[in-house]
């Protein structure tokens, strides 16, 4: 069952953090679907989210519009991709994702809601929206995948109620 939790972001920070907090809870073979217009923070967020993998933090994790998809090697593999100048779900195919994706890579896709059938159903994703010059993220995914974000864990994170991390 589908879960839903409202994060306030009060500064870049936080939103780093809450990519920090996605990454170590990955295990490999999950898709993150981001969502939110332009500048809303996706790929600080993608920042966060490397961190959290183990991504080595002197490689600079910047957006793949041009190149569509750049691969990072943390604890598991992790492909950032971005669907911004796709034209249709057919390119995004043809990049390869689902069969990393089995492979048992982490592929996390900005502008995901593009072509949101192109999401698996197990898909967390996050979308991004401006709050009053600071950001709020509406995370949505598996119960099983939130619990370790709105966890009791001390972190001082997410609550379903929409914490503040
Ligand atoms: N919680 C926040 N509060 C205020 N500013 C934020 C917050 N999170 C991110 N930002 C800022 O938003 C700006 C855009 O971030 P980013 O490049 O990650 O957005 P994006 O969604 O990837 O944009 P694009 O759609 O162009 O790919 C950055 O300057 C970043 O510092
Ligand atoms: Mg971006």
């Amino acid at each position: 069952m589908d879960e839903r939790l409202t994060i306030d972001l009060a500064a870049p920070e936080a939103t780093l953090e809450l990519g920090r907090r996605i990454g170590s809870m990955l295990k490999g073979g999950e898709f993150l679907a981001l969502a939110g217009p332009l500048g809303a923070g996706k790929t600080l967020l993608m920042r966060g989210v490397a961190a959290g993998l183990g991504v080595n933090p002197r490689e600079p994790v910047v957006s793949p519009t041009f190149v569509l998809v750049r691969e990072y090697a943390g604890r598991v593999r992790l492909l950032h991709a971005d669907a911004y100048r796709l034209g249709s779900i057919e390119e995004l195919r043809q990049l390869g994702l689902e069969e990393q994706l089995s492979a048992g890579a982490v592929v996390a896709i900005e502008w995901a809601d593009r072509f949101p059938d192109f999401a698996p159903e197990s898909a967390v994703w996050v979308a991004l929206e401006s709050a009053a010059g600071a950001r709020r993220a509406t995370v949505r995914g598996p119960s099983a995948a939130l619990a370790a974000l709105s966890g009791a864990d001390g972190a001082g994170g997410a609550s379903a109620a929409g914490g503040r991390l």
